[in-house]
């Protein structure tokens, strides 16, 4: 299988265009080691000529235009993108809908409440399905589907809803993360870039995986509250700020890494606060010493 980091950053993208912090002015300003990320998304093939799309952001254009494997072809309107799994609702993952428009027979994949929200809440189904009828499927917990000789299954990992939805029902599977198994070599990527907390059905997931991409937004609980200001929230690091669990501090996803060897752990998603977005920051360090990693935009992983 392959895999293409399309985008790592989080909601905002990096640099975020209405931030003048000290690591976004570096970014702009082209420093070495702190490279522009686009909004999170990947994509995957199992045989190089059908791609399908894990979560559409709105840097879509600029990161299909970035990856020659997604280019159009052989013909004037042909694409080898087949469809789009969507692991929540949240607008960096799904505003890249939009900017896929009109392609032909593009299926959707998503948790149900996904789906919903996006024929209410913000309405693009009805909308997009004017351009061309998509086919709009929900995915259900541990039912595997396959997509062109891969079998992906989505997991559910929170109910984070996102605020554009605060008034739609609560569910705990507003949020998944996917499992992709390529059949054919055994090998296994788990895509999750949002997570609320580290599940025990997290570890039934990533079982056996060769790689998982994992969500990497905040370094620490309290780097949104000290970036604005405000003090670090009480206890932070148990709490989850935003609905994404810290990296580091009590029950942060570094300490479940460090126990689990054999699976290459890579951080998605990074917010504009988070210090790993310098690679020469010391928390880059710690992060290899516990056996994890920071990919930029456009990485090709063969797994
Ligand atoms: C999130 O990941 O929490 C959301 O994308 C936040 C947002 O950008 O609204
Ligand atoms: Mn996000
Ligand atoms: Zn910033």
């Amino acid at each position: 299988m392959r895999a293409v980091l399309l985008g790592t950053a989080a909601g905002g993208g990096f640099p975020q265009w209405n931030c003048a912090c000290r690591l976004c002015a570096s970014a702009r300003r082209g420093s070495p080691g702190v490279p522009a990320r686009g909004q999170d998304g990947l994509a995957v093939s199992a045989d190089d000529h059908n791609w399908y799309l894990l979560n559409a952001s709105p840097d879509l254009p600029a990161q299909l235009a970035a990856t020659p494997a997604l280019a159009p072809g052989p013909g004037l309107r042909d694409t080898p993108v087949r469809g789009v799994l969507l692991t929540d609702a949240e607008l960096d993952h799904t505003l890249g809908l939009m900017l896929l428009r009109g392609a032909p027979d593009l299926r959707v994949y998503a948790p149900e409440p996904v789906i919903n929200a996006l024929s209410e809440a913000f309405p693009v189904r009805g909308l997009l399905d004017s351009y061309a009828e998509w086919s709009w499927q929900p995915v259900r917990a541990g039912e595997p589907l396959t997509v062109h000789g891969l079998v992906v299954t989505a997991y559910p990992v929170s109910g984070k809803r996102p605020r554009y939805a605060a008034s739609a029902a609560a569910g705990d599977d507003w949020v998944v993360a996917y499992r992709i198994e390529d059949p054919a070599t055994g090998r296994v990527l788990v895509y999750a870039p949002c997570l609320a907390s580290w599940p025990d059905t997290f570890d039934e997931l990533t079982a056996g995986a060769d790689a998982v991409l994992l969500d990497g937004t905040f370094f620490t609980a309290g780097e949104l509250a000290e970036q604005a200001g405000r003090p670090a929230p009480p206890g932070a690091g148990a709490t989850t700020p935003m609905g994404h669990l810290p990296i580091t501090g009590p029950g942060g996803s570094l300490d479940r890494i460090r126990e689990r060897t054999g699976v290459r752990w890579i951080y998605t998603h990074l917010n504009n606060t988070n210090p790993l977005l310098d690679a020469g920051s010391p928390h880059r360090q710690a992060l290899a010493e516990a056996g994890a990693q920071v990919l930029d935009d456009g990485t090709e992983l063969r797994i």
